[in-house]
């Protein structure tokens, strides 16, 4: 079975657009659980625009729930997340500037504070992952870090899809990549941009076991939410 991480991320987001509690990215996690997610992931970014260290602390302690916590190579953030003992950590790199994460991470630059890095985690028995672009060279890499799981970056392969562009290029290269990291003996994950039509394009990679997805999942769910809430509203508005 193929496993669905929820990124509640964009909960936080509308929640902090108000200063207030609502959403709360707390009860969405659980909630999300209870949906029958396989586990949820955040993103502790530097400038916490999103999640906050709150949420972090009261999620990561969340009674049978998978938590996939995401990080750059930052060292404080680093302590952090070793503080917070998540189930599974993702190394993602991070850019103050960047609307969300934009590409891979550089293993070749980072690769003696990576290879700290997953050692410190592995230490403390945290499943890790390194999010990376879709290349041979970066999946051979990843083997030599000594990481758990890699998690392919999808963007290019979701906008040529949302643009209705050629896709068979992208999704070939990622389909490579994934055969290789499976066998070498890491763990794929595929993650970023992913809608219905990209995610089932992806699926087709059977080296593929965890999809992680944001966005547009919670999104889509304000369509899907809508006309309950507002027969909720309609009810409260003409009771007499
Ligand atoms: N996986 C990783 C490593 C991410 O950093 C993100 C968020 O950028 C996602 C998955 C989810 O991406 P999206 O919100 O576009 O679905």
């Amino acid at each position: 079975m193929k496993r669905l991480g929820v990124n509640i991320d964009h909960i936080a987001t509308i929640r902090n657009a108000r200063g207030e509690h609502h959403p709360d990215p707390f009860f969405a996690a659980k909630f999300v659980k209870k949906s029958g997610a396989n586990s949820i992931t955040i993103h502790l970014r530097e400038d916490r625009r999103h999640i906050n260290d709150g949420d972090a602390k009261k999620i990561c302690s969340i009674k049978n729930l998978l938590v996939n916590l995401e990080v750059s190579t930052n060292s404080k953030m680093i302590n952090s997340a070793l503080k917070l003992k998540p189930n599974f950590v993702c190394i993602v790199p991070e850019n103050r500037k960047e609307i969300t994460t934009e590409g891979g991470l550089n293993l070749k630059k980072n690769k003696t504070k990576l290879k700290k890095i997953i050692s410190r985690f592995k230490k403390r028995n945290i499943r890790t992952s390194l999010f990376i672009n879709p290349s041979l060279k970066d999946i051979r890499l990843s083997k030599e870090l000594k990481t758990d799981c890699i998690e392919i970056h999808t963007g290019k392969i979701a906008n040529l899809v949302k643009s209705k562009k050629n896709h068979m290029i992208e999704l070939q290269k990622i389909k490579k990549c994934s055969i290789l990291a499976n066998n070498l003996g890491l763990e794929v994950h595929a993650g970023h941009g992913l809608d219905y039509k990209t995610t089932k394009f992806l699926t087709k990679i059977k080296q593929v076991k965890e999809f992680n997805i944001g966005h547009f999942l919670v999104g889509e769910s304000i369509f899907n939410g809508l006309p309950k809430v507002i027969k909720n509203f309609k009810r409260i508005i003409n009771k007499r």
